[in-house]
């Protein structure tokens, strides 16, 4: 990125409806040179501008080594959100990025990984689970804990199912309240900790979601004595700038934008309100 405030244009290629107040939307940018250099890290994050509306931040969802386009999935809140799902096909929005640290990938290399999601908190996660598949190989037991409110709130549907078809990963998923399509589990997604079996020493948890969902996760995967620093969440503010200068996402001494949104729960228990 030359300049950290000079969004480049990208237009959209495709729109998944995944719920009823969330899609996908898979873009690339105009200038075919930029969009072939566009490279990022499982967790970083771009901010979008919509014209006459304003910019938000969107956690990069699709897979990193994949070049040639890229994915943010959206949930309908406010401004700038509602006017993104106004859009087309062939729209032209502002996209400055990558932004934000990012999920350690070739750190955790070795190790067994657990992924736990709710909600909307499964996008950014995304970006970490599709480069586990490319490279399988090279990580141990793979599991992803997915809750979300109703059958109907789930997104990725189709990659869920896919996934859960797969031999070498193992996805449990729950939801809060069951309609007459669904056979699975209900309850929050920590109540399916007690349907797995994760050696701590051996495991990475990668953890995003409701902040309350998340606060839940930690205080059980710590109680079945998983490390400080194996324990990798994801955490959320108001952002304004993206890039460091404005304060806004500030959190005691860390800023949101730039020493996250990643950290790890070591790095998150000393910040003073979390
Ligand atoms: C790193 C990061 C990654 C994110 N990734 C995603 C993603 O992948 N998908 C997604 O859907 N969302 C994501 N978000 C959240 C999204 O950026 C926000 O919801 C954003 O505010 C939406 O913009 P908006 O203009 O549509 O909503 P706004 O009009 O900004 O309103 C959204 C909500 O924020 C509240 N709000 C407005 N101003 C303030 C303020 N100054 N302080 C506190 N609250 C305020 C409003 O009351 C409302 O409830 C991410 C946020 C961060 C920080
Ligand atoms: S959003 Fe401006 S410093 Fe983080």
């Amino acid at each position: 990125m030359e300049n950290l405030y000079l969004p480049q244009l990208a237009v959209i290629d495709q729109i998944v409806d995944e719920t009823p107040d969330t899609k996908t939307f898979t873009l690339h940018f105009l200038d075919e040179r930029y969009n072939k250099a566009f490279s990022y890290k499982p967790g970083q994050f771009v901010e979008v501008s919509v014209f006459g509306k304003g910019e938000a931040p969107f956690g990069l969802c699709s897979n990193p080594l994949r070049k040639g386009n890229f994915r943010i999935t959206v949930r309908a809140t406010g401004t700038v959100t509602n006017a993104l799902h106004e859009a087309k096909v062939g729209d032209v929005f502002g996209v400055r990025g990558p932004l934000g640290n990012s999920f350690p990938f070739e750190e955790v290399m070795g190790h067994d990984i657990l992924i736990v999601a709710g909600g909307i908190g499964l996008p950014p996660l995304r970006s970490l689970i599709e480069p586990i598949f490319d490279k399988r190989n090279k990580f141990g037991e793979f599991t992803i804990l997915y809750g979300a409110r109703t059958p109907t709130d789930r997104v990725y549907k189709d990659a869920l199912e896919e996934w859960a078809a797969r031999d070498d990963v193992r996805l449990l998923q729950t939801v809060d309240r069951a309609d007459e399509t669904w056979t699975g589990p209900v309850g929050v997604v920590t109540t399916l900790f007690e349907k797995i079996k994760v050696d701590p020493k051996r495991t990475f948890a990668f953890t995003c979601g409701p902040p309350i969902m998340i606060r839940f996760v930690i205080q059980d995967l710590l109680a079945m004595g998983f490390a400080d620093d194996h324990i990798i969440s994801t955490l959320e503010r108001y952002m304004k700038c993206g890039v460091g200068k404005c304060g806004h996402c500030a959190i005691g001494h860390k800023y949101i934008c730039v020493d996250g949104p990643v950290f790890s729960w070591r790095q998150i228990k000393v910040l003073p309100e979390r």
